[in-house]
């Protein structure tokens, strides 16, 4: 084994503060040198923190002094988008809303109920904090539209920002609100860009703090656009408990920390039926769990299948909102719960 490899072997016994996953492994160790008998590390963090940079010093040093080494010596960078300037401004092209946090819901596999939890999940915030916000990232599929019963078509502001449809006590962007049932866009790569940015840009999310958006499903453009357009602070994977769903979780999950956005978990929906007292496993419960565990990222928590949830949800009365007291909307939010823990 050489140097290097005994040096990153150390290291990968070191969390990242606030996470059980190692900082080799949240791919922030950028270099390890060597100077005359001096290790040099290069890390780089998502972004400026002091306090992060000296947690994960000290857990450095205790490591290396674990194995009776000289303590290395350290250079953090700070992690830059495309567009971002040095000293880590941003460029004048992307003017950002004041939104504090960006919570993006995503999933390997299409149809696992992605926007079924963003919905219900927005509503669920909703009831616990103020300044909700949803954004329908799917321009291919958006789904708010029916989810919540709107049909109306956005006013725009003096200065031709779109507002927002409030409903739910959540301000609402979607493509669909845009274009009729009917219409179709195809949309070419830079497109999507266009698109996504301009969701962000061009409406009026003033009062909004927290932003819950609902991608398409996969790993492609609008992702990669919505990441490069905005700080997120987290993403959440939606799962359905089948071994097919569960392989795409690992793309999720690695593009995220491609990309510096921190998991915060998995949810697993349709884990089963409840038929009385009886508990009825589908699909085959717990995989979202397991796999969560085997990633080392939090299992946020199962949603049963429910035919309330797909008649809420064709209706434009999400179950949260139509009946919070049900065991299922109470699944919702205590996953809203562990997620605003989290963050
Ligand atoms: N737990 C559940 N119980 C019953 N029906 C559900 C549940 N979750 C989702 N559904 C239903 O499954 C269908 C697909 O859900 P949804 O549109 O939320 O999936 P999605 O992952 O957003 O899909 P897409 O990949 O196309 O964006 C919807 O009809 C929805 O009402
Ligand atoms: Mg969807």
């Amino acid at each position: 084994m050489s140097d290097k490899d005994k040096i990153l072997n150390l290291l990968k016994e070191v969390n990242f503060p606030g996470f059980t996953r190692d900082i080799v492994s949240f791919g922030i160790v950028k270099n390890i040198d060597f100077k005359d008998k001096k290790v040099l590390l290069g890390i780089e963090l998502p972004k400026e923190d002091q306090e992060v940079a000296k947690k994960i010093a000290v857990g450095i040093n205790n490591a290396f002094s674990r194995e009776g080494l000289e303590l290395p010596e350290y250079e953090f960078t700070v992690f830059k988008k495309k567009g971002e300037t040095a000293n880590g401004t941003e460029t004048p092209n992307v003017k950002l809303p004041n939104i504090s946090k960006y919570l993006a819901v995503a999933s390997g596999k299409g149809g696992v109920g992605k926007s079924t939890v963003a919905v219900n999940l927005a509503i669920a915030f909703a009831e616990k904090m103020k300044n909700i916000g949803l954004m329908d990232a799917d321009i291919w599929g958006p789904s708010i539209p029916m989810m919540c019963g709107i049909n109306t078509k956005p006013m725009a502001t003096k200065d031709e920002k779109i507002i927002p449809i409030e409903k739910f006590n959540i301000k609402m962007m979607s493509i669909g609100f845009l274009l009729g049932e009917e219409d179709t866009v195809i949309w070419r790569g830079p497109m999507v860009h266009g698109a996504i940015k301009q969701f962000i840009e061009d409406v009026e999310w003033e009062g909004v703090d927290n932003l819950i958006i609902d991608l398409p499903p996969g790993t492609g453009d609008a992702h990669l656009s919505l990441i490069q357009t905005v700080p997120l602070s987290g993403g959440v994977i939606v799962t359905t408990p089948q071994d097919v769903a569960l392989i795409d979780v690992k793309r999720g999950i690695q593009m995220f920390k491609k990309l510096n956005v921190p998991v915060l978990g998995i949810i697993e929906n349709m884990s089963y039926l409840q038929d009385g007292d009886k508990i009825i496993d589908i699909f085959g419960r717990g995989g979202g769990k397991a796999i969560a565990d085997k990633f080392e990222v939090p299992f946020l928590g199962e949603i049963p299948i429910d035919p309330e949830i797909r008649k809420g949800g064709d209706s434009g009365q999400p179950i949260v909102y139509s009946n919070p007291e049900s065991e299922t909307s109470q699944a919702f939010s205590k996953i809203a719960e562990r997620i605003i823990e989290n963050i």
